[in-house]
């Protein structure tokens, strides 16, 4: 594919108004999600969960695309259409995890590395095949008592670009994803500091790799105060803390940042976009690749059971419009009361 299209795929996904939904849990990790509503994770169980956010009427006028895993990318759906068809007929870009989860880095206590990346080239062949035209590949970045080590951000940063790098050379857009956790005790200025090197060592790499930056979107962790630290920054100030760490690291010819929920409520993780977008305009589309805030009340809504749908549907296409209206800074709290029925 060339570099036009690639470039093409990368500005619908952060097209205004639009953003991203990472349904790409791993089987561990939905199966966690399910355990915290008490269902059990099946195949069928997974399928009409996600089908069930597919089908959701309306959602496309805030969704561009969506991050499917290995099984989904593979499942039909109760139509017999197969799910990335039911996407692409609405005209919702299929993407997909491609990265195979993180790993104890050796000599690194404390530390991990993303694998991957043996037999990649063929398996970002095959996706395309299914019809995946963008993928994702996830660094995890620990903040800690010395912690991350450069070594750390190093090896992730050159797995990352050999991953993007591949996925350009395969007609994927790649999204590339190094997440520095939330948790901890660390203060917002320490995650601005761990959040900054990390992103020059991953475009350091991105450079080195010859990844072209107008055909790849970041996905990155915004600047937060540590869960466990008593003091939480403002909206206000992890929006201008954000920012001033991006346009610091962060090059004008990526077009667009979509930035990974991380566990922060559904709510604020919106407040938080909405706010950095009227500090805008900036050089690069702020968006999301929301997973847990774009999908938590519809899971518990839904509760495992069909008869839920409409509800799961609803409370899904509330927290779209919700992010949607964010992307413009035009999100207000008070509109949280106003769902509207599928
Ligand atoms: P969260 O928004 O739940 O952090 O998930 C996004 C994601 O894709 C993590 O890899």
């Amino acid at each position: 594919m060339d570099g036009g299209t690639l470039n093409a795929v990368a500005r619908a996904l952060v097209a205004p108004g639009k953003g991203i939904l990472a349904a790409d849990e791993s089987s561990g990790t939905i199966e966690r999600r399910f355990k915290s509503i008490g269902v059990e994770s099946t195949e069928d169980r997974r399928r009409a969960y996600r089908e069930m956010l597919f089908t959701t009427r309306g959602a496309a006028e805030f969704v561009s695309g969506v991050i499917l895993y290995d099984e989904t990318i593979r499942q039909t759906g109760s139509d017999g259409r197969q799910l990335v068809q039911v996407l692409a007929d609405e005209g919702v870009i299929p993407g997909i995890k491609v990265d195979k989860g993180t790993k104890p880095l050796a000599k690194a206590p404390g530390e991990l590395v993303t694998e991957g990346l043996d037999g990649l080239r063929e398996r970002l062949a095959e996706y395309r095949g299914l019809g995946a035209q963008f993928a994702k590949w996830r660094a995890v970045i620990t903040i800690g008592e010395g912690l991350p080590s450069q070594y750390c951000l190093g090896v992730n940063a050159q797995a990352l670009a050999r991953y993007a790098a591949l996925c350009q050379e395969e007609g994927l857009v790649p999204i590339v994803e190094p997440e520095v956790l939330m948790d901890g005790p660390h203060s917002i200025e320490r995650c601005y500091e761990v959040t900054r090197d990390t992103l020059q060592t991953v475009f350091d790499e991105l450079y080195r790799q010859r990844v072209s930056l107008p055909e790849m979107l970041l996905k990155p962790n915004m600047v937060l105060s540590g869960t466990e630290n008593a003091t939480q920054a403002s909206v206000d100030q992890v929006a201008e803390a954000t920012i001033a760490c991006f346009r610091d690291v962060v090059p004008a010819a990526v077009p667009g940042i979509v930035f990974l929920s991380g566990g922060q409520s559904d709510e604020l993780a919106t407040a938080h976009l909405d706010a950095m977008n009227r500090r805008g305009p900036h050089p690069w589309e702020l968006s999301f690749s929301y997973g847990r805030a774009l999908q938590a009340p519809s899971l518990k809504a839904w509760g495992g059971s069909d008869t839920n749908a409409g509800a799961g549907q609803a409370a899904y296409l509330h927290r779209a419009r919700m992010n949607g209206l964010a992307r413009f800074g035009r999100y207000e709290a008070a509109l949280e009361k106003e769902k509207v029925a599928v």
